[in-house]
């Protein structure tokens, strides 16, 4: 499929999605949110496709946030019916594949709630993360008051969104916004790597597993682990258990097919 603003391509079984506008800093517009979908759309589908990594295009940016360009002069009720592309996020979050943030630079307002709906985030030590909206006179509106709530816990999102300060890979490492900061130039090997490994595994049981660690947010302890305990047995259906256990008895490595 031919795209404006981005880059999707699928090389052993890993598909790498580039937000492709640099000279804009990766700023989400419509256009490009609505590509996002359209993306996770086709690659939900694809059964080449096992794992997804999110990234930017240059050595600037990974996002620096929704494009502000199309802030002005938007009403409230403009600005009501334009969040239809914010779901963008809860796709990412919903999609049923793992999701890697490769965080190659500034991960602003809309790119921080993108990195906060991938499953893992792997920064480069030259990236700058932040909720700056506060500096606009708005506040997030793509989940971040509730995501990173809930990965770094109140007062640290409390911090972060109300200053709008912008904090290094470091700092985003030391209260657990990131998973891992390499450096610039290794940041492309480590992911794919980190994405391979995880390519390797059932697609099935990622599946289940994503969706039981997600029901941890949704649901309360019992709750969670009776979906825990659904989606356990639910994976004894696949022939990808029968050769899990058999590759393990038969000392050989499991050759996985997703079904
Ligand atoms: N929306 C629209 N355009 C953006 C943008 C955004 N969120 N972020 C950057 N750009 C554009 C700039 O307007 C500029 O465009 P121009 O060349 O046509 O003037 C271009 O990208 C380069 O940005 P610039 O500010 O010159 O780059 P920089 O490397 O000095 O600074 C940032 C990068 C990300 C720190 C800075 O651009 C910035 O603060 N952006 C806004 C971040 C933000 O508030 N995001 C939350 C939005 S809700």
């Amino acid at each position: 499929m031919a795209y404006q603003n981005i880059l999707v391509e699928t090389n052993d079984r890993i598909s790498v999605l580039t937000i492709n506008r640099p000279d804009k800093r990766n700023a989400l517009n419509h256009a490009t949110r609505d590509e996002m979908r359209e993306a996770l759309n086709s690659l939900e589908r694809s059964p080449e496709s096992r794992v997804l990594v999110i990234t930017g295009a240059g050595d600037k940016a990974f996002i620096a946030g929704a494009d502000i360009n199309e802030f002005e002069g938007r009403t409230a009720l403009m600005q009501h019916d334009a969040m239809k592309g914010l779901r963008v996020f809860d796709a990412i979050e919903e999609f049923p594949k793992p999701v890697i943030a490769m965080i190659n630079g500034f991960c602003l307002g809309g790119g921080l709630e993108t990195a906060l709906a991938c499953d893992i985030r792997v920064a480069s030590d030259t990236a700058k993360l932040g909720q700056p909206e506060i500096n606009l006179g708005i506040i997030p509106g793509g989940g971040g008051t509730q995501r990173l709530t809930r990965l770094v816990g109140e007062g640290k999102a409390m911090e972060l969104i109300l200053t709008g300060d912008l904090i290094d890979a470091a700092h985003a490492k030391e209260i657990g916004l990131v998973n891992t900061v390499v450096s610039a130039a290794d940041l492309r090997s480590t992911v794919l790597n980190l994405a391979s490994r995880i390519a390797e595994k059932s697609p099935i049981a990622l599946r289940m597993a994503k969706d039981a660690i997600k029901s941890a947010a949704r649901m309360n302890l019992r709750e969670g682990l009776e979906r825990e305990r659904d989606l356990f047995a639910l994976t004894f259906s696949s022939e990808d258990k029968a050769e899990g256990v058999r590759a393990f008895l038969e000392k050989r490595k499991p050759d996985f097919k997703g079904r």
